[in-house]
């Protein structure tokens, strides 16, 4: 099978190129760099020992996507360019909508006209809001999101399967699209060689990375946004996804995604549709256990101290994810302590990330 991860560059990209490779498939990368660098992909070959087609372009840049998708014409588009920052999208919504949708937008535009069949999406469970009550389950509602880049997963999530239903009725379609939107949870650790992880730009804002980064010394101490919320020890629960778990959810998805279409294709049937899997564990840790056991794979306690709750946090946020271990027969296989473990050696190998 032949990929193409779009924002390729990046954290979870760049595992999922590994992973791709792994499993004997062709990919290349579209990214602009924005939050990343080429010396990730020199890595996923260095790991891999294979190539990768690397172009830098901007995903919303359409005369550009078309030249790259008629050159690669790939059976499957990963779709995970995008701004992902929460804080950042509420000070910069126009950049956000502009940059999230434009991109979604772009790649729909050019797989109509060139007929491409297949795109995979990377959405988020921030689109099951603040109403439901976990386990999520794919079919709960989508929720009210409570910042701008939630609010770019909704839509493109809603555009895409939009998009799938005209196509199976003709329209301009010259092929029924397939759609497949996978929610992740929280992503996190990095790949065990010790040569890929995650790279955050300046004061990380997630719970791992800022962890990381007080256990290598480049930060003082963690603070944890409170501990007076109904749980066990009093801090939000999580369901946190070691990122070569997810990496190969991807893989997964991509080759259920094509042979999905071929056995409807044998049978004389439109292919096509869109389909919704969660990505997650379906067990929650707090923050406190997370603490923890980062100590327990550093070496030494990790100081925190205890703040105030962030504005938007959710008390309580995992998986129901039986329908991907039903459907895509993927479930995650680390725990909690490979997790920290990888993170770790990630961190202290390269303390200031990539190309530093
Ligand atoms: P990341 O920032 O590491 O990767 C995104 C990549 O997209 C970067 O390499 C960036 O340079 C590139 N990019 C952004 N805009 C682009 C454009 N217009 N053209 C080309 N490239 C562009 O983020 P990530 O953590 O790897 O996330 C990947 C996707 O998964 C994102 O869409 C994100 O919203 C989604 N997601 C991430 C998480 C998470 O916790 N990391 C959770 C849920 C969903
Ligand atoms: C955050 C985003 C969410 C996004 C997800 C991607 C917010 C409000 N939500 O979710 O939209 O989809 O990242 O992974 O930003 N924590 C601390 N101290 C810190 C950092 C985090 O105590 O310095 C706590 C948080 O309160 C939370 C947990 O750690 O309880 C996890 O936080 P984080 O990694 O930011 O992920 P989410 O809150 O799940």
């Amino acid at each position: 099978m032949k990929t193409l991860l779009t924002g390729g560059a990046g954290y979870i990209g760049s595992h999922t190129a590994v992973a791709m490779l792994n499993a004997g498939h062709e990919v290349a990368v579209v990214d602009n760099y924005a939050n990343s660098s080429a010396e990730a992909i020199a890595r996923v070959e260095k790991i891999t020992g294979k190539k990768v087609a690397l172009y830098e372009a901007d995903v919303a840049d359409k005369e550009r996507m078309m030249e790259i998708l008629k050159a690669e014409m790939p059976d499957c588009i990963i779709h995970f360019a995008g701004l992902k920052a929460v804080g950042e999208s509420v000070a910069k919504p126009v950049e956000y909508y502009r940059n999230n949708i434009d991109t979604t937008l772009t790649l729909l535009e050019c797989m109509r006209e060139l007929g491409l069949t297949s795109i995979v999406f990377s959405s988020s469970a921030t689109v099951y809001g603040e109403d439901n009550v976990p386990p999520f389950t794919e079919d709960a509602p989508k929720g009210m999101c409570t910042n701008p880049y939630g609010w770019t997963k909704w839509m493109q999530e809603q555009m895409l399967t939009d998009a799938a239903k005209a196509s199976a009725k003709g329209d301009d379609w010259k092929t029924p699209l397939s759609v497949v939107l996978l929610r992740y949870f929280n992503p996190v650790g990095a790949h065990e060689s010790g040569l890929m992880g995650e790279d955050p730009q300046g004061i990380p804002n997630n719970l791992m990375p800022y962890i990381s980064q007080v256990a290598v010394g480049r930060r003082d101490h963690l603070t944890v946004f409170g501990d007076d919320y109904d749980t066990p020890d009093g801090t939000c629960r999580r369901d946190y996804i070691h990122v070569m778990d997810l990496a190969e959810g991807h893989v997964k998805a991509a080759e259920y995604v094509i042979e999905k279409r071929k056995e409807a294709e044998a049978r004389g049937e439109a292919a096509g549709g869109t389909e919704v899997f969660n990505l997650g564990t379906g067990s929650p840790y707090s923050v406190l256990e997370m603490v923890e056991a980062f100590g327990r794979a550093c070496g030494h306690a990790v100081a925190y101290e205890i703040g105030a709750r962030r504005a938007g946090d959710v008390q309580d946020s995992w998986a129901d994810a039986s329908k991907a271990r039903a459907v895509l027969g993927w479930e995650a296989s680390r725990g909690i302590d490979e997790i920290c473990r990888d993170a770790w050696n990630w961190q202290s190998n390269n303390p200031q990330g990539y190309n530093k």
